[in-house]
């Protein structure tokens, strides 16, 4: 008899279900997942009730630049509704600042950077040699957030894109219409490569330094990739985060967020790991043109959340999810950030939806 059929000892268990990390950095890798990843810009931060308490002690500078603080900003969206990826909790601008150009907030809203880059000289005068020692309340933040995960949950790094860092530079904070950096690549390109290249370098410091402290993925954030024309993104933006990416040599999955890019093109060359997509590309088409080894990721509209119940949100959700069904290398995320404004039971749809996802 075949020995095989008399075996009698306990029926083998069924496999461990995937742990969030390895789901996370299976997708970023394009392998199969029992389901997509999910995570959401913004998820820690004005929307949540325990964040809003933080800030009744501390301002939002405190909190980014104290380890224990950011530590626990970054762990509260987790405890809440178990996303797969925590991510840092910190801010672009922390690069100009830790380059000499430090920021704070308005009395009126948005950002203001302490003085506004005016011309070559104030861009001579940027640093990025120190990066390193001043960010290093980054890494001790990131000491203590890695053990709390247990493996379990991913951790995400991030840095602003140098277009997008410097748009705010240049301005001189947050502008409903940034106009010169764009004038600067058109008009004085010399001066708008010493400013670029010395970003490039401080950026890419910095996410070393993030995955020295053991992230297992970055994002770079071009929140304003969309201001260029599209035959002036490569130049603009596209050939140095190109240059980021490839100074990272590949040592964790880079994900870049371009918003209001219009042609996917170019963001194809940038050999990021995954491609952040804004609500306004629709993913099935996105699905036929990327190619297989390059991960999507996005992209429910953010206002959703502030405008459907949760069982319309439930139907948004699972529509992505279907256009995406059986497309190794998809992360389920929003197009842009959470609005402050987002019922918390709107956010638990979302989440909730994709975790049933088979
Ligand atoms: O995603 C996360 O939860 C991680 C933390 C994070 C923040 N900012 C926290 C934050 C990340 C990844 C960012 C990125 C960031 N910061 C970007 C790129 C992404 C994007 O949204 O386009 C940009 C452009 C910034 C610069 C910045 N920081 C702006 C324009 C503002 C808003 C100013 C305003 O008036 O609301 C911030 C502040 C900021 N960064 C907050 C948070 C939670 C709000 C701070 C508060 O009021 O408590």
């Amino acid at each position: 008899m075949n020995h095989l059929l008399t075996f009698t000892g306990p029926r083998t268990s069924p496999p461990p279900p995937m742990t969030s990390r390895q789901r996370f950095l299976d997708a970023c890798h394009c392998l199969p997942t029992d389901r997509p990843p999910i995570w959401m810009m913004r998820q820690a931060g004005r929307c949540l009730p325990e964040y809003r308490a933080l800030k009744q002690s501390y301002s939002f500078l405190e909190l980014v630049r104290t380890p224990e603080l950011a530590c626990e900003v970054t762990l509260q969206p987790i405890r809440r509704f178990g996303f797969d990826a925590a991510i840092l909790f910190s801010d672009i601008l922390v690069v100009p600042e830790a380059m000499g150009q430090g920021y704070h907030f308005r009395e009126t809203g948005g950002i203001a950077m302490d003085f506004a880059l005016n011309d070559a000289d104030a861009i001579r005068r940027l640093e990025p040699s120190a990066i390193e020692d001043r960010l290093d309340y980054v890494s001790k933040a990131l000491a203590l957030i890695r053990p709390q995960l247990g493996g379990q949950t991913a951790l995400l790094g991030f840095a602003g894109s140098p277009w997008t860092l410097a748009n705010f530079m240049l301005e001189g904070g947050s502008s409903k219409h940034p106009s010169r950096a764009l004038e600067l690549l058109r008009e004085a390109p010399a001066t708008f490569r010493l400013l670029f290249e010395k970003l490039t370098l401080a950026i890419t410091r910095f996410l070393d330094q993030q995955i020295a402290a053991g992230v297992d993925a970055v994002q770079i954030f071009d929140s304003h990739g969309g201001l260029l024309p599209p035959e002036l993104f490569g130049e603009g933006s596209g050939r140095w985060m190109r240059e980021i990416i490839a100074g990272l040599q590949k040592k964790v999955p880079v994900i870049v967020f371009s918003k209001g890019t219009r042609s996917w093109k170019p963001l194809l060359e940038l050999g990021a790991s995954v491609i952040s997509l804004d609500p306004k590309l629709h993913l099935s088409e996105i699905r036929r043109i990327f190619p297989g080894h390059v991960g999507i990721q996005g992209n429910l509209a953010p206002e959703l959340l502030l405008h459907l119940s949760p069982d319309e949100l439930r139907a948004a959700t699972r529509d992505l999810l279907e256009r995406m069904r059986g497309r190794p290398g998809y992360l389920f995320n929003l197009g842009h950030g959470v609005p402050p404004a987002a019922p918390l039971e709107n956010i638990g749809s979302v989440v909730d939806t994709v975790r049933r996802f088979q």
